[in-house]
């Protein structure tokens, strides 16, 4: 497996993430019914555990140990929980159920990623017979 969370490890160990969620998100996903859902490259937990807040089953896929780390302590202090899954996402497939929703943000991609990472959420989504909610954007500068 390539793991690429080394950078993110040092970033993340070195400074502080923000925690409160992309605006865009709760724009588009505030009023969703909750369901079961990803956090792709989620980070140390902004977005991911908004959505759990809500009532979302989710899951943070990250390749950052440190990431991983803060996430769930994260979505504790919110009063959800949320499963931290340690994983480069160009190579994870899910398994069993399908998924109601995927987001992707500050992707800050690697040349060819976002079209393998769009794929990879319509996977997810795409396997089963929920709705399909894909929510993709990316920003030039870290928030
Ligand atoms: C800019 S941060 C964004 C975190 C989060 N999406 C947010 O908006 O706060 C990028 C994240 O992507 C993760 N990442 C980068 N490439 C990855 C890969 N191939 N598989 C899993 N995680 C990856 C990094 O570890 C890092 O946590």
């Amino acid at each position: 497996m390539t793991i690429a969370g080394g950078m993110w490890d040092r970033r993340f160990a070195e400074q502080p993430w923000p925690s409160e969620p992309n605006p865009l998100l709760v724009e588009l996903a505030g009023a969703l019914p909750a369901g079961r859902g990803l956090g792709l490259r989620g980070g140390p937990g902004r977005n991911t555990p908004w959505l759990a807040v809500k009532g979302w089953d989710m899951a943070l896929l990250d390749a950052s140990i440190s990431a991983l780390s803060q996430a769930q302590p994260r979505a504790e202090q919110a009063g959800a929980s949320i499963e931290p899954v340690r994983c480069d996402v160009l190579e994870w497939r899910p398994q069993g159920p399908s998924y109601d929703l995927a987001t992707v943000a500050n992707l800050h991609p690697a040349p060819g990623s976002p079209a393998q990472m769009l794929a990879t959420a319509a996977d997810v989504l795409g396997a089963g017979t929920s709705d399909i909610d894909v929510f993709a954007w990316a920003t030039k500068r870290a928030p």
